[in-house]
C-alpha cells in the first residue's frame, strides 16, 4: 500500500544533533527521546481569523470512508450556535504540490488522516480559497489513482463498496462540524519547506467541498493511518512529529517532523483507543482549579472516558459532570470579578478590562506521567477585551469522547512519538 520513498534531498542540521545531545542529558527519567529518523524538516504554522466562533466550535475530524469500519466516526455532541459573531482561529501550515510546486494553506489536522485540496473543475462544487484551486492538469507529476489498483480497496466502506468515478479511484470525508468533501483519490509530489520532495503523495482532489469556516485551502492529516502524512513519511520521519501551535496570530509557531529541537519533554502514553485507533488517545487522570483537585466523584468518571488530542477542535471537551465541577471550581476562585455574556457553547465569561492583571484560576490537568499548568492563556477563549470565557465546555453526554483542544496546546511543543507510543509536552516553545 504505502510505497517507501527514498528522501529526495537530505537535510543536514548540526544544531538538531546537538540539540538531542542535550535532550540526552536533560530528558526527566520519566521522558523519551523522539525516536524519529532522519534529521527534522520544519515548517512553520500561522494562525489565521475566521470570522464564525460558533462554526469552529465543534470541529473534529471524522475519518475516511475504509471498510475496516462500519464507524462513521467519534460521536461529537452539536454545539449550541448562539449566533456569535466572534473570531475563531484555525492552524495552517504552507505546503507545495505537484510539479512544478504550488503553495497551499492547509489545516493542522491530528484529528484526521487525510490529506486534501480543493481541484479544478470542481465538478459538484469548491468554497471560496485565498489561493487558486489546485489545477491537476499543470502538474507534470499528477495521476489519479485508479478504481482497480488494490490502494482504492483503503477507501471502500459499507455504503460505497466500489468508489468509483468512471476509472478513478473516489474518497469521502465528514468532519465533526458537518464539513465535508469528495473527490479523486490521486497521487503527486509533495513539497515540504523549500526542498523536501515526496513523490507519490496520496491525497485527495476535491471535487466537492462543503461548509468550511475560513478559506484554507484543505487539510493536513497527522492521524494515525495508512494513508495519513505519518504513515506516508515513515522513511524519511520515522512517525514522529512536533508542533507549536502560536498563542497569537502575530507571532508563528512550528510543524516540525523526524525529531524535535525543544528540550526538556515530559512525555505521556498514546492510549490506542479500540473504536477510533486512528486518533490519539490520552489519559486524563486529573484537573485542579487553584492546586484542588476536583471532586472525586466527578474526576472518576475520567478512569474510564475515553480522551484524545486533537489540533483541529478549538474548545477543550469534558463529561458534563466533570465540565459541571470545573465551572463551580473557576466561578467560586473568580467570583469577586465582573462577569460577562454567554457566547456559543462557552458558558462562563468575564470582563477583566478594568483590572490590571488577568487573574488566573490556577487549572491543572494531569495526564498519566505529565502535569500541566495552563495559565490564562489556556485558561481563557479570548472574544473581545471584555469578554474572556472559560475556554472549556461539557459533551453531550458523560460518554462522549473527550477532546483535548488547541486553545490549552499553544505555546507548548507537543511531540507525537507515534512509533513510540508517546505524546511530549514542552513549554513556551513559540509566542
Ligand atoms: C482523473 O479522473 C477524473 C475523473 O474520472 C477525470 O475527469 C480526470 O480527467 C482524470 N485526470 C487525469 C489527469 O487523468
Ligand atoms: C456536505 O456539506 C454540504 C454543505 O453543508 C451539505 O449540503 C451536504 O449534505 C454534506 N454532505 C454530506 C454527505 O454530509
Ligand atoms: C531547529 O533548528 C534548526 C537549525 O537551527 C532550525 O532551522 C529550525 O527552524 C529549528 N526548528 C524549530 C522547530 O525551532
Ligand atoms: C472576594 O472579596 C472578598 C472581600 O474583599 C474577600 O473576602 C474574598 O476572599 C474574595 N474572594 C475571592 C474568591 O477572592
Ligand atoms: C497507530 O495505528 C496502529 C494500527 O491501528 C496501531 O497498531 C498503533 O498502536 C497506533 N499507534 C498509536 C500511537 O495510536
Amino acid at each position: 500500500m504505502r510505497r517507501p520513498v527514498p528522501m529526495a534531498i537530505s537535510v543536514v542540521r548540526p544544531f538538531f544533533v546537538l540539540s538531542v545531545m542535550l535532550g540526552l542529558l536533560l530528558m526527566p527519567c520519566d521522558g523519551r527521546l523522539p525516536t524519529g529518523g532522519s534529521p527534522g524538516k520544519t515548517l512553520q504554522v500561522f494562525q489565521k481569523k475566521i470570522p464564525n466562533l460558533a462554526k469552529m466550535l465543534d470541529k473534529v475530524g471524522k475519518r475516511i470512508r475504509r471498510h475496516q469500519s462500519n464507524n462513521a466516526g467519534p460521536p461529537v455532541s452539536n454545539p449550541t450556535m448562539s449566533g456569535a459573531s466572534s473570531e475563531a482561529a484555525i492552524f495552517l501550515v504552507t505546503v507545495g504540490l505537484g510539479t512544478p510546486p504550488v503553495t497551499l494553506q492547509l489545516e493542522l489536522s491530528t484529528g484526521s488522516d487525510w490529506t486534501w485540496t480543493q481541484c479544478t473543475p470542481c465538478a459538484t462544487s469548491c468554497y471560496s480559497q485565498t489561493d487558486p484551486y489546485f489545477n491537476p492538469s499543470y502538474s507534470t507529476s499528477y495521476a489519479n489513482v485508479s478504481c482497480s489498483s488494490s490502494t482504492c480497496t483503503l477507501f471502500s466502506g459499507p455504503s460505497n463498496p466500489v468508489p468509483c468515478s468512471g476509472q478513478t479511484c473516489d474518497y469521502s470525508i465528514i468532519y465533526g462540524d458537518g464539513s465535508n468533501s469528495t473527490g479523486w483519490v490521486a497521487t503527486d509530489t509533495l513539497t515540504l519547506g523549500s526542498d523536501l520532495m515526496i513523490p507519490n503523495y496520496l491525497f485527495g482532489c476535491g471535487q466537492n467541498n462543503g461548509l468550511y469556516a475560513g478559506s484554507f485551502d484543505g487539510f493536513l492529516g497527522l492521524a494515525n493511518t495508512s494513508v495519513s502524512l505519518v504513515s506516508q513519511t515513515t522513511s524519511q520521519f520515522g512517525k514522529y512529529f512536533a508542533y507549536c501551535l502560536p498563542y497569537s496570530s502575530d507571532s508563528t509557531g512550528f510543524l516540525t517532523f523526524g525529531g524535535s529541537n525543544s528540550t526538556g519533554f515530559i512525555f505521556t502514553p498514546l492510549v490506542l483507543l479500540p473504536q477510533y485507533p486512528y486518533l490519539y488517545g490520552i489519559q486524563i487522570i486529573g484537573i485542579s482549579v487553584g492546586g484542588i483537585p476536583l471532586p472525586a466523584s466527578s474526576l472518576n468518571l475520567l478512569v474510564n472516558a475515553h480522551a484524545i488530542i486533537d489540533s483541529g477542535t478549538v474548545i477543550t471537551r469534558l463529561p458534563p459532570t466533570v465540565y459541571d465541577a470545573l465551572r463551580t471550581a473557576v466561578r467560586a476562585s473568580l467570583a469577586n470579578y465582573t462577569t460577562a455574556p454567554a457566547v456559543s457553547i462557552l458558558d462562563t465569561c468575564y470582563d477583566f478590562s478594568k483590572v490590571q492583571t488577568i487573574p488566573d484560576p490556577n487549572i491543572g490537568i494531569s495526564f498519566q506521567g505529565v502535569g500541566l499548568t495552563l495559565g490564562t492563556t489556556g485558561a481563557f477563549y479570548v472574544v473581545s477585551s471584555s469578554q474572556r470565557c472559560l475556554a472549556f465546555a461539557a459533551n453531550g453526554d458523560d460518554s462522549d469522547l473527550i477532546i483535548y483542544g488547541n486553545i490549552q496546546q499553544r505555546t507548548w511543543e507537543i511531540a507525537y512519538d507515534v512509533a513510540g507510543g508517546s505524546l511530549g509536552f514542552s513549554p513556551n516553545a513559540c509566542a
